[in-house]
């Protein structure tokens, strides 16, 4: 008979681990859940008695850690200690794109994954209920078992995959009315400790359990599928623009059908994200390394109409500024990959952005919760230019009025709510004439801005 769980220890304080970890602490008082992470910056931002220093923003977060921060939730960089007094140890660290070596570009580099299993195997004295919740290439669960058999202690670890479905900037909202959880395993009883937590709050017959395989592979095909479904809508988007059709129309209507069903289908500047390119990429890479080129072409089809996306976008603007966007001022607005999130991995705007500077446009970035220091990281990590020329064509401000003065053309690239209420009649005053928006989310009021005087293009119309 398995104990009953009163220790739970996470590996990584990410944008799963935090908040994941917070609303499991939340709604299990009697569990004490300590996130670990060797990132002490990051650690001590989780632990600021300013909750707006939180190292990620996600709207409620601040309140479920305030509510249980010190009762039995705690960060800490004490992993092994951690590692140690645990019954049950998630692991959600990162898997980025390998940059370097076989299946560079394309899978997924498990060397956090590998450092994990080995320091759990290291320091473990007792039995471990061991939970990948980081997103992971199909048979990962299978690596994990046999480092931890072959290298530990001689105590049972039982694996279970548990990935997290959540979309960031709906985190708080995604953990706690879950559309499914999902265990993989073998162990039955591991499987019904796990089950046991989740079930505080969500209702049994949300919870499936299946193999292993079937629960890491689900992961990577959720996110394909919906992955696909915005490159769908952005290829009609397209067709659109040539054809007169409006693609809020065509989406609206074939939403309708109950078989295709309305959400994900808003037309973008392109999907951006660490999970859906990366996930698709791994999902390529497994198919690739079992001969299946048909499908990983089918699905890489996915991730080349998205490059295309960010491309037309970029490229239309230019040519509809007469062909040359050398030395004018570009103002972007919005640089997170989607609205009421920080996080800026592989988000459009970089690519968008990246394209324009080397027509050696001039941009001013405006993004409410983006850093300079961030929207420079993203920049620089291209290493399209030197970082000094960088800072030279782009100047970071944090007010929008500020950030339109002057400006040839504003292209919106995150569909952050505030832009729709902001002063449009004062920004078009201080703009250079003709005065354009390139609204690559169809997000701002067409016939309004127009009425001030605009050129106003949005993508798919
Ligand atoms: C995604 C999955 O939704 C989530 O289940 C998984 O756990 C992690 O990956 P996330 O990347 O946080 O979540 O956000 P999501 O809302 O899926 O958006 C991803 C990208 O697609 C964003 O850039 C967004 O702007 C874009 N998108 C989404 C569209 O362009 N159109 C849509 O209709 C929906
Ligand atoms: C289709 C559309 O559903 C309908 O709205 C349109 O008006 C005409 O085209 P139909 O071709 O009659 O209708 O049948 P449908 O049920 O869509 O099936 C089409 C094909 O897809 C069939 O061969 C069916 O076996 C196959 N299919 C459908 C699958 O293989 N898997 C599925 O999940 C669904
Ligand atoms: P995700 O979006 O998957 O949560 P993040 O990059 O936001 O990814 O978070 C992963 C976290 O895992 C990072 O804060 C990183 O410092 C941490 N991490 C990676 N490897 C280890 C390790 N071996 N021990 C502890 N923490 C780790």
């Amino acid at each position: 008979m398995m104990k009953n769980i009163t220790k739970i220890t996470c590996i990584g304080a990410g944008y799963v681990g935090g908040p994941t970890m917070s609303v499991i602490a939340q709604k299990n008082p009697a569990i004490q859940v300590k996130v670990v992470d060797l990132n002490t910056a990051r650690i001590s931002a989780w632990n600021d008695e300013d909750l707006s220093k939180l190292p990620i923003y996600e709207p409620g977060l601040a309140q479920v850690v305030q509510e249980a921060r010190g009762r039995n939730l705690h960060f800490s960089t004490d992993v092994a200690g951690a590692i140690a007094e645990a019954d049950m140890i998630f692991i959600s660290v990162n898997t980025p794109t390998k940059t370097y070596g076989k299946g560079r570009g394309q899978a997924a580099d498990l060397k956090f994954i590998e450092l994990c299993a080995r320091q759990i195997a290291e320091v473990a004295t007792s039995d471990k209920i061991v939970v990948e919740k980081s997103t992971l290439p199909v048979r990962t669960a299978e690596a994990l078992k046999s480092i931890l058999d072959n290298t530990g202690n001689g105590v049972n670890f039982h694996i279970l995959s548990n990935p997290e479905f959540l979309a960031e900037g709906t985190a708080i909202a995604d953990l706690h009315a879950p559309d499914r959880v999902l265990i993989g395993g073998e162990h039955p009883e591991a499987i019904a400790a796990l089950a046991q937590i989740y079930e505080a709050w969500v209702p049994k017959e949300r919870i499936l359990t299946t193999n292993v395989w079937s629960s890491e592979l689900s992961k990577l095909v959720a996110n394909a599928f919906l992955a696909q479904r915005v490159s769908s809508i952005n290829a009609i988007s397209e067709l659109c623009e040539v054809t007169g059709a409006n693609v809020e129309e065509v989406a609206h209507a074939i939403g309708k059908d109950s078989r295709i069903g309305p959400k994900f289908l808003k037309v973008s500047v392109g999907f951006g994200g660490s999970c859906f390119q990366k996930d698709i990429l791994n999902l390529v890479y497994i198919a690739r390394s079992y001969h299946l080129d048909a499908v990983a072409n089918y699905w890489e089809q996915v991730i080349l109409l998205n490059d295309h996306q960010k491309m037309r976008f970029a490229e239309h603007i230019i040519k509809t500024m007469y062909n040359t966007v050398n030395g004018k001022q570009i103002t972007v607005l919005g640089w997170a990959f989607k609205k009421d999130t920080n996080d800026t991995r592989e988000s459009a705007a970089i690519y968008v952005a990246d394209h324009l500077l080397a027509e050696e446009a001039q941009l001013v970035v405006y993004d409410p919760k983006v850093s300079a220091e961030q929207v420079y990281r993203d920049l620089d990590s291209l290493g399209s230019r030197t970082p000094a020329d960088n800072r030279r064509l782009v100047r970071v401000e944090n007010d929008p009025y500020i950030a339109t003065a002057n400006a040839y053309a504003v292209a919106i690239l995150t569909e952050w709510d505030e832009f729709r209420s902001y002063d449009w009649e004062r920004i078009k005053k201080q703009m250079k004439k003709p005065s354009f928006i390139f609204d690559g989310r169809k997000l701002l009021d067409k016939i309004a801005l127009v009425n001030l005087g605009f050129h106003y293009y949005a993508i798919g119309e």
